[in-house]
C-alpha cells in the first residue's frame, strides 16, 4: 500500500509538480510519452537541462555522453563534416549560418599555423537562456563537441569564451574540463585517438558587443572589444593571427550527437532550423 503511493506520488509529482503536490487522493495518473510535433523523447539531445541528475563525468557518461567519441575522431574530419552537412545543422548563434559549410572552410591546406576553434558562450541576447543551461547543467556535452568541431576543423584547441557574469557556468565548465583532461578524454592523444587537443575557458566582462564574433576575438586577445572589418574572415585570420572558426556553445554541444545518431536523423527533426521564444 504504502510502497504504490509513494510510486504513484513519484509518477504524478514528474508531470505536474506544483498543482499534484502533496495530495494523496489525486487519480493515478500514468506517465505518457511525450511527443511534439515531430520530436519525441528518444529525440532529445540534452537530457538534463532541468538539472535534475548529476552534471559532472559519471552523469554524463551514464547519459550517452564520450560514448564511441574516439571511433568518430578515427573517421576523420571529412567524415564528421560530411554528417553536419547532411543534418542540415544551421548556428544556434544567431546568423542560422549552415555550420557545415563554415567549419569547411577551415579545411585548407596547413601553412604551419595552428588552427582555433573558439566557443561563443556570451550569451548576451536580452532574454535567452539556452547555453547557460548547457553549460551548468551539460557541460560535458560542450567539452565533448569542441574536440569532435575541433576534429572537424583541424583545430589545435578550443577556448571558450564566457560572458563574466556566468561565475556558476564557467566554474562548472572548468570542473568539467578538469575531470576530461583526467580521463584522457582530451589533451594529448585525445580518447586513444592520436588526436592532440586543448581546451581553455576564457571570461569576458561582460559586454554585449563582445558577442560579435571579431568582437570576441579581440577581446580573447586581451584588447577592447571592438569588431575588426571584414575580410579578412577569422578562418583566415583570427584568434592570434591564425585561422579560427566562432561557433555558438549549442552548436558545438550538438555535434557528438549528430556524428552518434547520423546526419539524416539530425535533419528529420526540423530540418536544421529551430523556433525559440
Ligand atoms: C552584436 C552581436 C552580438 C552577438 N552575440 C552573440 C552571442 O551572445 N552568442 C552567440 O553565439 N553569437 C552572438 N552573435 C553572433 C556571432 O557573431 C557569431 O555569428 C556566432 O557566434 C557564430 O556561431 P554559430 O555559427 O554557431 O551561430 C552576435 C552577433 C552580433 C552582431
Amino acid at each position: 500500500m504504502l510502497s504504490s503511493r509513494m510510486l504513484r506520488g513519484a509518477v504524478v509529482r514528474q508531470i505536474t509538480p506544483r498543482l499534484t503536490y502533496g495530495s494523496a487522493a489525486q487519480p493515478q495518473v500514468k506517465q505518457k510519452k511525450t511527443k511534439f510535433g515531430p520530436l519525441s523523447d528518444q529525440d532529445r539531445i540534452f537530457t538534463n537541462l532541468y538539472g535534475r541528475h548529476d552534471w559532472r563525468l559519471k552523469g554524463a557518461l551514464k547519459r550517452g555522453d564520450w560514448y564511441k567519441t574516439k571511433e568518430i575522431i578515427l573517421k576523420g574530419s571529412d567524415w564528421i563534416l560530411n554528417e553536419v552537412k547532411i543534418s542540415g545543422l544551421r548556428g544556434r548563434g544567431g546568423a542560422g549560418f549552415p555550420t557545415g559549410m563554415k567549419w569547411s572552410f577551415m579545411n585548407k591546406p596547413n601553412d604551419g599555423r595552428p588552427k582555433y576553434l573558439v566557443v561563443n558562450a556570451d550569451e548576451g541576447e536580452p532574454g535567452t537562456c539556452k547555453d547557460r543551461e548547457i553549460m551548468r547543467h551539460d557541460p560535458h556535452k560542450l567539452i565533448e563537441g569542441c574536440l569532435i568541431a575541433g576534429r572537424a576543423m583541424g583545430a589545435r584547441a578550443a577556448y571558450i569564451y564566457i560572458r563574466g557574469e556566468f561565475y556558476n557556468e564557467s566554474s562548472n565548465v572548468q570542473v568539467a574540463i578538469n575531470e576530461a583532461y583526467r580521463a584522457q578524454l582530451i589533451g594529448e592523444d585525445a580518447c586513444g585517438s592520436g588526436y592532440d587537443f586543448d581546451v581553455f575557458v576564457m571570461r569576458g566582462a561582460g559586454a554585449y558587443i563582445c558577442g560579435e564574433e571579431t568582437a570576441l576575438i579581440e577581446s580573447l586577445e586581451g584588447k577592447q572589444g571592438k569588431p575588426r572589418l571584414k575580410p579578412p574572415f577569422p578562418a583566415d585570420i583570427g584568434v592570434f593571427g591564425c585561422p579560427t572558426t566562432v561557433s555558438n556553445v549549442e552548436t558545438v554541444a550538438v555535434a557528438p550527437e549528430i556524428c552518434r545518431r547520423g546526419g539524416v536523423w539530425f535533419s528529420g527533426l526540423w530540418q536544421g532550423e529551430k523556433l525559440w521564444d
